[in-house]
């Protein structure tokens, strides 16, 4: 670091925070569609023999959008390592969904310090959902004077530049917009699967649901173009991957904002993504109020697209899911569920719910529970209601003590396991196609995948099956898993 060069910095230009206020504005303007992606000349080499490490907390849009930064400094010439005492960069890609998502990541840039101090040149960064709150910025400008570098999720296309300025600059390098965000095309991604991989086909949330921060972290909802979805997904093919797994926070709402199309939906996408070689289709996340018949039906036709629902219900209680500002009732859920269930026999449901919202009483708690019993979901993420500083919810009154919560929590959970048990014990004895990802987490002799229906399945068999599709006969159903035996001969039963 010269002084020369960072007495030329305008550190004003680098110095934007985010504005929780501006994100929630939707205005009218079109989505700029950017393809322009470039990396400085003086950048274009600057990590030959350095290493870099992102850690991701949250959802699979973060875990994307960390195969995107890995792709941008690969770029420039950084090589991955998952030692942090090696690293020259360490970003650390953030979830704010919950306090306790939060919290973990204070810890972890906590724990940082120390690093920093011993090797004043290493490059941390702070990015992720996180990066778009003004009350984090504040509270990392304040407490941790150890980050180099904060930018928000509209801002991963100006790595290169920011890292440039993180470089050579002294001070804090804070760059978040909080416009409601473009589409940035072409950027490079060094994925982490070989075989399995996502595939964004939207960006943003209008739903605003009452408790969430996603709309404001994320911005507005983009819809990518079709075109360039199946190119993508078309080359993914052609370099022999097996599943991918197309990622929105409410795919439902895919093609609304798409200018030059008329009534083309998420439907409609899959419908030309079936036609595609590739084995495995899924998507995610739902909102119950944007599911229509066009997807239902094209979901019915099966091949490639995999039986497997995640549409999250939140709550069973109509007058809670209107406080939630959900756009459904308990009663319309109910009649989707029935209605996909109807036309796709075999497919599995999962769903988030969450517990103790402000003024969840007994009795709506009790509808919650109903639901799951008339739904028997084969499983699902359960939260305790977490306030989010400048939602909705958050301005009412935070009023069913925890330990209410925590009991509705644990009964709640009781409840759905006994469900993910039930359906479990359905797969004895079948035979059933397992996309083989890896060996176990517990046991190195063991392999484990996934099947259509996204159960866990461990069996034993040769490392070489790693990445295929095989046929495994289920002997032992668990309440969260099964283990089968690997059935060498067989054809595919789902
Ligand atoms: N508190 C608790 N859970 C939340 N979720 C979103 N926001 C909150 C919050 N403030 C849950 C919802 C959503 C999932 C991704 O996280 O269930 O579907
Ligand atoms: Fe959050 Fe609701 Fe959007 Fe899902 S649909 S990301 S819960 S605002």
């Amino acid at each position: 670091m010269s002084e020369q060069t960072s007495s030329k910095v305008d550190f004003s230009k680098y110095f934007q925070p985010p504005s929780l206020k501006d994100a929630r504005r939707r205005r009218r303007q079109a989505v700029q569609i950017i393809n322009d992606f470039s990396i400085p000349e003086d950048m274009a080499a600057i990590g030959r023999g350095k290493q870099y490490l992102i850690e991701t907390y949250g959802c699979q849009m973060n875990e994307h959008d960390t195969e995107v930064m890995a792709g941008i400094l690969e770029k420039m010439g950084y090589h991955e390592t998952d030692d942090p005492k090696l690293a020259d960069v360490i970003l650390i890609n953030t979830c704010a969904i919950r306090e306790n998502a939060e919290n973990k990541v204070f810890g972890h840039i906590g724990t940082l310090k120390t690093l920093k101090l011993e090797k004043p040149g290493l490059i941390l960064g702070v990015c992720g959902c996180m990066a778009q709150e003004e009350v984090v910025v504040n509270k990392i400008l304040a407490k941790h004077p150890q980050v180099d570098l904060i930018f928000g999720t509209h801002n991963i296309h100006r790595l290169p530049q920011l890292l440039k300025e993180a470089l050579f600059s002294k001070e804090m390098v804070v760059e978040v917009w909080s416009k409601e965000g473009d589409i940035v095309e072409n950027l490079p991604q060094s994925r982490r699967g070989h075989f399995q991989a996502w595939v964004n086909i939207m960006y943003g949330c209008d739903k605003f649901c009452t408790y969430c921060i996603v709309p404001y972290t994320r911005g507005k909802e983009r819809s990518r173009h079709p075109q360039e979805i199946i190119q993508e997904v078309r080359e993914l093919a052609r370099q022999g991957y097996k599943e991918i797994t197309l990622l929105g926070q409410n795919v439902n709402a895919y093609g609304k904002d798409l200018p030059d199309l008329q009534n083309y939906g998420l439907g409609n996408l899959m419908d030309e993504i079936r036609r595609i070689g590739i084995p495995r289709v899924r998507f995610t996340t739902s909102h119950p109020k944007d599911f229509d018949d066009h997807l239902i039906e094209v979901l019915a036709k099966g091949g490639n697209l995999c039986e497997h629902i995640h549409l999250p219900v939140q709550s069973g209680s109509s007058d809670v899911l209107k406080i939630m500002g959900r756009g459904y009732t308990r009663e319309r859920y109910l009649e989707l569920f029935h209605k996909i269930k109807d036309a796709v026999p075999n497919a599995s449901f999962t769903t988030d719910i969450i517990v103790g919202f402000p003024n969840e009483t007994d009795e709506q708690f009790e509808e919650t529970l109903s639901l799951v019993r008339e739904c028997e979901f084969d499983g699902g993420f359960t939260f305790i209601y977490s306030p989010r500083a400048g939602t909705p919810a958050a301005r009412m009154k935070d009023n069913v003590p925890m330990e209410v919560k925590k009991v509705r929590l644990q009964r709640l959970n009781k409840l759905m396991d006994e469900f993910s048990a039930k359906s479990n014990a359905k797969y004895q004895d079948q035979t059933v196609e397992v996309l083989v990802e890896g060996e176990s987490r517990k046991n190195p002799e063991v392999l484990s995948g996934h099947t259509r229906t996204n159960k866990v399945v461990n069996f034993r068999g040769p490392k070489s099956l790693i990445g295929e599709l095989v046929n495994v006969k289920i002997t032992n159903a668990k309440m969260w898993s099964l283990n089968g035996e690997w059935q060498e001969e067989t054809q595919g039963v789902r």
